[in-house]
């Protein structure tokens, strides 16, 4: 049986948010709200609890978790040493949507890092998961609530979707601010390499560190493990309309809807505003639109793209349509999550 626990963000309650804690200390699993997306969490000093997260998510058992912590002392605990790189991004990210990788120590066991000898650490900023990680005492080890491949989830609902019967409790805390997994860098080599893109930009990673390498996912061994997995997928085909300019993605939008419409398919399309203007009225008289952000500001497409793909998933749809987005800032985060997730790139 899983629990729904309802913790209010700006007033929580510590009585219930100790149960959860406590579930964590007994080596239980308990889905929890962060900044990103919700996490599914047990105690990341518990190698049986950390077994109970591979097992509900049907994970990979070479794709390392990422331990999260609530303050400095703790990982001191869990970690060899804290290079100078590490200190400047910690200063200007932490708490906040940003991993960074470390050399571990023993006390981590093997499973939590899949027998490398870096551990993926964060110190969240969502007030719940901070306090949930505080009160338990220990630092807690929380891959993405999903069953693995799908789409990680951004609202205690979807969490509940994919995992209920397979974790202990749920805590809903609201729906996630930022809505994209948390940027992964690793700077325990002289250049620090950025391993996955997030909510903490490229750009603002070299404003502090000068140089950053962007791994590549398709090296024969990744340097992040996770990147070599289809991720994100919907079950109903996504479509990646690709191109350099609005015109060339509206040009491929349409004469793929239009395609699409003469087969009699049904499609959901989704889409900026600036989009929604363009496309032909045979178009968007024959598939819905679902209007997500702007152009000029994808905060909004991150924080809800999971959440919509989820939800138009279960509409019967035959396809999903979006276009690209510019590859700055947070569109870099967006369009590796939309890669994975596509069925085709056309
Ligand atoms: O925002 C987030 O990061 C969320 C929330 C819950 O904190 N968590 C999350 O975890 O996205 P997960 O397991 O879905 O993704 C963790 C990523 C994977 O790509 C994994 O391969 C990488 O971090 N990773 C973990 N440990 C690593 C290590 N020692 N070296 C390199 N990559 C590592
Ligand atoms: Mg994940």
């Amino acid at each position: 049986m899983t629990q729904l626990i309802k913790i209010i963000p700006g007033n929580i309650d510590y009585v219930a948010l100790k149960k959860c804690a406590d579930l964590l200390k007994k080596g239980k699993l308990v889905v929890l709200p962060t900044e990103t997306v919700y996490g599914l969490g047990a105690n990341a000093l518990d190698q049986e609890a950390v077994e109970g997260i591979f097992k509900a998510k049907g994970r990979p058992p070479d794709n390392p978790l990422i331990v999260h912590v609530s303050d400095y002392e703790i990982l001191q605990m869990i970690v060899k040493k804290i290079p100078k790189n590490a200190v400047k991004l910690m200063e200007k990210f932490w708490p906040g949507p940003l991993t960074i990788i470390f050399e571990k120590k023993e006390i981590i066991p093997r499973n939590v890092t899949c027998e490398l000898n870096t551990v993926a650490i964060r110190m969240p900023s969502n007030m719940i998961a901070i306090e949930l990680i505080r009160l338990s005492g220990v630092p807690i080890a929380a891959p993405s609530a999903n069953i693995s491949g799908n789409i990680s989830c951004t609202s205690a609902a979807d969490a509940m979707d994919e995992l209920n019967g397979k974790v202990d409790a749920i805590i809903d805390g609201g729906d996630c601010d930022l809505g994209l997994e948390s940027t992964v860098v690793d700077v325990t080599s002289s250049t620090p390499h950025l391993l996955r893109p997030g909510a903490v930009t490229l750009e603002q990673l070299k404003s502090v560190l000068g140089k950053v390498d962007i791994a590549n996912p398709d090296a024969n061994q990744p340097r992040c493990p996770g990147m070599k997995y289809r991720h994100y997928a919907p079950h109903t085909p996504l479509i990646l309309a690709a191109a350099d300019d609005e015109a060339g993605i509206t040009a491929k939008i349409e004469k793929k809807a239009r395609q699409l419409i003469e087969h009699k398919k049904k499609i959901a399309i989704l889409c900026s505003e600036e989009l929604s203007q363009e496309l032909s009225s045979q178009v968007k008289d024959n598939a819905d639109l679902l209007v997500l952000c702007s152009r000029k500001d994808l905060r909004p497409l991150a924080a809800h793209i999971f959440h919509e793909m989820r939800r138009l998933d279960k509409k019967g749809y035959d396809f999903m349509i979006i276009g690209s987005w510019p590859e700055e800032g947070i569109g870099r985060a967006i369009m590796n999550r939309l890669r994975k997730a596509a069925a085709k790139i056309i």
